[in-house]
């Protein structure tokens, strides 16, 4: 057999063009792109007529819980999830339990994933400050796709699960980090070439604002905005950036949710500095309007804010400042969604509802299909040190493909999210432009909706 797979008849898409070919696939790597039909018979052969064949998407920012609280997420879920939503790799973030500190860990980590991944993932490292700033070059060393620190966040010392609603002389806790400590482990990230991201939101005036707030005995989503405004963002992000302009880090800013962000992240970028950022569907498809319908499903750190930061985020998605769409795919039960808006905790699911959405866009003329390929597929390769293995279309990388027919329309439907947790602000939203098929290093993991195969999906490693 001279191909394992070949895709024919579809509309081939990278960064810049657009054009019809077949694809050929031979063991796992891409053998050929052509227009003309080439001799051989193949294994498997898929039908993508009419349909576009994207280079494999990326989702950059999942929490898929696992170790830890798997009550909420694992892996295997949260992968079939990514593969049923057109995902062919995901970076995993680090603040697990055991979290990915040290060199140690992040094998321990690759072990128990690899068993249940169902597309293929890159580890995160965190930063946890004094107490893993020495571990940091064997993280890189290990192959971290970047560095994550929580700015703004407590992390609980046992289970370092995140601290949601945090109140100063909480016992057994990581406290958020001084300036003087955060500099330092910008200092060591530089040194390492990688990316750091940050989670930007000021903590001090969140918790001053958050105590003046809750005496006023309110608790709806303009209050809960007045105590985590765009400010909070703004504050970080502007320390952030002098922090990366002294020690020259690679600084990558987490989900931007305001206008504000936007602005600052992009006169930095104007400047010649290399800052980069990301945005997530809900900041882009959902507002503070939003809230009377879905309640505290939609409430995620940072907070999804106002009208007008949903349309600078566009514009900084179309610009190229945010280079990057990802889902920040962070689920919790719907139990503990249902709480008092002041106390559930922070986050929904995304992982499968990423690139639809951002197909729906598509469809809605508010980014071309090119776009979509840069924000889901090559920056993200690019940025985390993985390209062209992943996020190409090139002869002799890893055959990752996601398939998408743009005529196909549908409903988001949160029972029927992969996710162990159903807990999405997307229910009953319209579709236009599904995935239908997503292949992983030549094999089909997902078709039609219905996920193919078992966990086969690997490491991939950033040196
Ligand atoms: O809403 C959020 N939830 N934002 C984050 O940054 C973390 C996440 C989580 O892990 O629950």
């Amino acid at each position: 057999m001279k191909w394992d797979l070949v895709i024919e008849g579809g509309t081939v898409v990278t960064e810049h063009e657009s054009y019809e070919a077949n694809v050929y696939v031979k063991d796992g790597i891409i053998s050929s792109i052509s227009k003309e039909k080439l001799d051989g018979d193949a294994l498997e052969t898929v039908n993508a007529a009419g349909q576009y064949v994207l280079p494999g998407l990326i989702d950059t920012h999942v929490h898929s819980r696992d170790g830890g609280a798997t009550h909420k997420e694992d892996f295997y879920h949260s992968t079939q999830a990514a593969a049923a939503g057109g995902i062919t790799t995901i970076f995993e973030m680090p603040n697990t339990n055991p979290p990915v500190n040290n060199a140690e860990n992040f094998h321990k980590q690759q072990e128990n994933l690899t068993a249940k991944a169902h597309v293929d993932f890159g580890l995160w490292g965190i930063c946890l400050g004094d107490l893993n700033i020495n571990e940091l070059e064997g993280l890189n060393e290990s192959g971290v796709i970047g560095f994550k620190y929580f700015w703004g966040y407590a992390i609980d010392k046992q289970t370092f699960g995140l601290i949601y609603n945090y109140n100063e002389g909480m016992k057994n806790v990581i406290p958020p980090a001084d300036d003087g400590e955060v500099y330092r482990m910008f200092e060591k990230v530089a040194k390492t070439g990688k990316t750091f991201a940050i989670h930007a939101e000021n903590s001090e005036l969140i918790n001053h604002l958050t105590e003046e707030m809750k005496k006023t005995g309110r608790s709806d989503y303009d209050t809960l905005l007045a105590s985590r405004p765009s400010l909070a963002e703004e504050l970080t992000i502007q320390t952030g950036i002098a922090m990366a302009k002294q020690t020259g880090a690679r600084l990558h800013i987490l989900h931007v949710s305001s206008a504000e962000g936007v602005e600052l992240i992009k006169r930095a970028q104007d400047e010649g500095y290399p800052i980069t950022a990301e945005t997530c569907p809900h900041f882009l498809f959902l507002t503070n309007e939003d809230y009377e319908k879905i309640g505290p499903e939609m409430k995620v750190y940072p907070l999804i804010k106002y009208k007008k930061d949903q349309e600078r985020l566009w514009e900084g998605v179309r610009e190229g400042v945010l280079s990057i769409v990802c889902s920040d795919h962070a689920p919790h039960t719907p139990e503990e969604k249902q709480a008092d808006l002041w106390d559930a905790p922070a986050g929904m699911c995304g992982v499968e509802t990423l690139a639809p959405l951002m197909l729906k866009a598509v469809s809605d003329k508010k980014i071309t299909i090119q776009q979509l390929v840069s924000l889901l597929s090559t920056n993200p390769a690019k940025q985390f040190g993985v390209y062209p293995q992943k996020g190409s279309l090139q002869v002799g990388t890893d055959a990752d493909f996601t398939i998408v027919d743009m005529n196909k329309e549908g409903t988001i439907n949160k029972e029927k999210l992969h996710s162990k947790s159903k807990v999405s602000g997307f229910g009953g939203m319209s579709l236009k432009g599904i995935p239908v098929c997503t292949i992983v290093r030549g094999s089909i993991v997902m078709q039609d909706g219905d996920i193919q195969s078992e966990p086969a999906g690997r490491i991939i490693v950033s040196k």
